[in-house]
C-alpha cells in the first residue's frame, strides 16, 4: 500500500501501527487528540508522517483530507475505547465510534479507497462460559455501551461493503497490552500504581478471563490483513494467552517484587463479561501467529514502564486528579 490513512494514530494501538509502517509507507494520521491521544507516542516517526489534528465526525473536513491526500487504504482505529467510561457517559462513544465510522466510510466511498480496515474488538461477541471460543461467523451480542458502539459500526462497515462494494475488512483483536498504553487500562494501571507505591484494584474476585495480545503482534497481524486479507471478510486476532485477571495481577506483582498484600478487591464492573477467547485459524491461514508469549511480553512491558516514567507520570497524576482516584 502506497499511502495509508490511519485514524486514531496517536492512540495506543494506532501509534504502534504507525511506528511499524512509517518505515516503508506514506502515512497520514488523523486524530482528535482526546485525553487518550498523545503525539509523544509518535516522536520517533513524527518527521516521516503527515498529521491532521481532526475529529473524524467532521464530514466536510474528512472529505477535504481524503481528496487532498488520496490514500489507497484506511486503517480505522479512532474510537472512545474505555469500557468503564462508556457505562458512565455513553454519548461520546456513540458519536465517535458510530457516526465517526459512517463519516469515514462515506469519504472512502467518494474517493475510491482500495482497502478500508475497521478495527473492531472481540467484545462484540459478548461473553463466553469456561469452554469454547468465538468464531467469526458467530452472532454479535455486545454487553457494554462500548462494545455496542463497536458492533454498530461493524454493521455499517458491512452495509457499505454490500451496498456500495467498498472493499472493507473487519478485524477483531483481543485485549492488547504493551508500551504507551494509557494508565486507566488494567495492565498499565497495575504497573504504574505499584511503581507509585499504591495498591492495585482488582474487580470482583478477579476471575474474569481475557486473551492477551501484545500490541506489536496485533499491529503485525493488522498489516498482514491489510496486505493479504479479502474484502468483505472478518478476521479474529487473538493472543492465544488466556489468563484470569487475578493471575495477571499476580504476575505483575511478581515482576515488580511485590506480594499479594498490594491487591485491593473492588466491587465488580456492571455487566462484566466473564470470558473472551478467539479462534485464530482464519488469520493463521494468512501466515500470522502471535510471536511473543505473554510472559515475555509482560516482562518487556513492565520494563518499559519502569524506564519511561517521562511518558506516564504526568498522565497518571492528571488521571488521579480528574477521577478523584477512581481508576488509580
Ligand atoms: N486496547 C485494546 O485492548 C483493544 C482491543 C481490541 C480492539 N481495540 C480497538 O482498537 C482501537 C484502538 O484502541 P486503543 O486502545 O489504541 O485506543 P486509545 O483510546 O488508546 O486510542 C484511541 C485514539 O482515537 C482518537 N480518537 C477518539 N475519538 C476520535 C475522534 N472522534 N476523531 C479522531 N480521533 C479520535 C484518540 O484521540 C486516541 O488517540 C479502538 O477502535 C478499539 O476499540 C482495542
Amino acid at each position: 500500500m502506497k499511502k495509508i490513512l490511519v485514524t486514531g494514530g496517536a492512540g495506543f494501538i494506532g501509534s504502534e501501527f504507525v511506528r511499524q509502517k512509517a518505515k516503508e509507507s506514506k502515512i497520514v494520521v488523523v486524530d482528535k487528540l482526546t485525553y487518550a491521544g498523545d503525539m509523544r507516542r509518535l516522536k520517533e516517526v513524527r518527521k516521516k508522517i503527515i498529521f491532521y489534528p481532526a475529529d473524524i465526525t467532521n464530514a466536510e473536513f474528512m472529505e477535504h483530507i481524503f481528496n487532498k491526500e488520496k490514500p489507497d487504504s484506511v486503517v480505522h482505529f479512532a474510537a472512545e475505547s474505555h469500557v468503564d467510561r462508556s457505562t458512565l457517559e455513553p454519548h461520546p462513544f456513540i458519536v465517535s465510534n458510530v457516526l465517526g465510522t459512517q463519516v469515514l466510510l462515506d469519504a472512502a466511498k467518494k474517493t475510491g479507497v482500495k482497502r478500508f480496515i475497521y478495527i473492531s474488538t472481540d467484545e462484540i461477541y459478548g461473553e463466553l462460559g469456561k469452554k469454547g471460543k468465538f468464531k467469526e461467523n458467530m452472532p454479535l451480542k455486545p454487553n457494554s455501551p462500548y462494545s455496542a458502539t463497536k458492533a454498530s459500526a461493524e454493521l455499517l462497515v458491512r452495509a457499505y461493503y454490500k451496498t456500495h462494494q467498498l472493499p472493507c475488512i473487519v478485524v477483531r483483536p483481543s485485549n492488547n497490552y504493551g508500551p504507551y498504553q494509557y494508565p486507566e487500562k488494567f495492565i498499565p494501571l497495575m504497573i504504574t500504581n505499584l511503581l507509585n507505591g499504591k495498591p492495585i484494584p482488582v474487580y470482583g474476585k478477579g476471575k474474569q478471563i481475557r486473551d492477551w495480545l501484545h500490541t506489536a503482534d496485533c499491529c503485525r497481524g493488522i498489516d498482514v490483513i491489510l496486505r493479504k486479507g479479502k474484502a468483505g471478510e472478518i478476521y479474529n486476532l487473538g493472543g492465544e494467552s488466556e489468563y484470569a485477571n487475578l493471575d495477571v495481577a499476580m504476575k505483575v506483582l511478581d515482576l515488580l517484587g511485590k506480594n499479594d498484600n498490594c491487591i485491593k478487591f473492588v466491587p465488580d464492573r456492571p455487566g462484566h463479561d466473564f470470558r473472551y477467547a478467539l479462534y485464530n485459524s482464519k488469520i493463521k491461514r494468512l501466515g500470522w501467529k502471535p510471536s511473543l508469549s505473554f510472559e515475555s511480553g509482560l516482562k518487556r512491558t513492565v520494563k518499559w514502564y519502569k524506564e519511561n516514567e517521562w511518558w506516564w507520570k504526568d498522565i497518571k497524576d492528571k488521571l488521579t486528579r480528574e477521577t478523584k482516584g477512581f481508576w488509580t
